[in-house]
């Protein structure tokens, strides 16, 4: 496949750290060396369906696709307002398609799983068209107490459309089960059968482990899939990677020995928007004019599960 369009659409209220100072024990200094961090959008008047609507729609307009057209639509989401119907049938509604749709909670690695699954729907012969919107609303989830999680995180939701084309080159996708390591349990109904205490607690991140992890996995995927593409790092144009830890992605870099203008970067405005991260950073340097066709981009994201993936691709 290759993608025709991107969007994006962001919260319209901006956290700084030293908003975020002013009820945690944190400063703007801790968050910025630390994690690159200076501000990021959180939800308050907006809903987070109405910003995947928003993408789906900019996509759809620079993709210059009627909705109509579609003939599938993935939407990559952890949590949002609803637990049922899925996310994906609100968009396609909002946006007048007709197509089927579903959700995947591929934890940050949305995007880069949902474009191998669109890229083998199209290689089945059954779909052409397909949309994917990645949407989330991490602050729905950490407890703002928590200086060690809620300072990472920001809401957002990004598009892309796909149509034919050979334009991805190879996937790599990993899951290896640590679930302790990062992970939030579902509040529990009552029920008279079942007698589980009620588990409404926010996310759980053991954060070192999962830098660790994040760092590891990054560099096995993207060094596996230049390798089954048949590209050097010195050929590749932009390395997108998931905007979580700026001393992760200078890791990343370091490996690759490539200079920063391979490394575009937007965690000082947004924070780590789980899988809306790495199309916000596409629509963002896509919108820029930085992307040339014929450039090599590569992805690669990771996150909860641990899950982790990568994706070379010609623009
Ligand atoms: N402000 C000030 N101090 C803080 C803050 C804060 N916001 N958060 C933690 N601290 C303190 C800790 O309490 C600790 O204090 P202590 O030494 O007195 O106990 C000290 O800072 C050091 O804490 P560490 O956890 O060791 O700090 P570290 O350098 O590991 O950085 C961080 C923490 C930023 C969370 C880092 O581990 C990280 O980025 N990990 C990866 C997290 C990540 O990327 N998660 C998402 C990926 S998956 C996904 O996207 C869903």
């Amino acid at each position: 496949m290759k993608i025709i369009g991107t969007g994006r659409s962001h919260p319209s209220l901006v956290v700084t750290n030293e908003m975020l100072s002013q009820f945690l024990d944190t400063n703007d200094e801790w968050i910025t060396t630390r994690t690159g961090i200076k501000e990021r959008r959180i939800i308050s008047s907006e809903n987070l369906v109405d910003l995947a609507i928003d993408a789906a729609k900019k996509a759809l307009s620079d993709a210059n696709m009627d909705a109509k057209d579609l003939d599938y639509i993935i939407c990559a989401n952890v949590v949002n307002e609803y637990i049922t119907p899925a996310m994906s049938c609100l968009i396609q509604g909002a946006i007048g398609a007709t197509c089927p749709c579903f959700d995947l909670n591929g934890a940050c690695v949305g995007f880069i799983y949902a474009l191998e699954i669109a890229e083998s729907f199209y290689r089945s012969g059954k779909y052409k068209n397909i949309l994917i919107v990645c949407a989330e609303e991490p602050s729905r989830m950490v407890d703002w107490h928590d200086r060690s999680c809620s300072v990472l995180f920001g809401d957002g939701a990004a598009a892309a459309v796909l149509t034919e084309g050979d334009n991805i080159k190879a996937t790599k996708m990993s899951a290896s089960c640590n679930w302790d390591r990062l992970y939030q349990k579902h509040e529990l109904q009552y029920s008279p059968y079942n007698s589980k205490p009620n588990s409404n607690l926010p996310l759980v991140m053991h954060g070192q482990d999962v830098f660790m992890f994040a760092t590891r996995a990054s560099i096995r995927d993207i060094n596996s899939v230049m390798k089954q593409a048949g590209y050097t790092s010195d050929q590749v144009d932009h390395f997108l990677i998931h905007q979580a830890n700026i001393r992760i992605i200078n890791n990343i870099k370091q490996f690759v020995k490539q200079p920063d203008e391979k490394f575009p970067l937007n965690i000082q405005k947004y924070g780590n928007t789980s899988s809306a991260s790495v199309p916000i950073l596409l629509d963002e340097v896509n919108k820029e004019g930085r992307l040339k066709r014929g450039d090599i981009i590569v992805m690669s994201a990771f996150g909860a599960g641990f899950v982790s993936g990568a994706c070379i691709l010609e623009w």
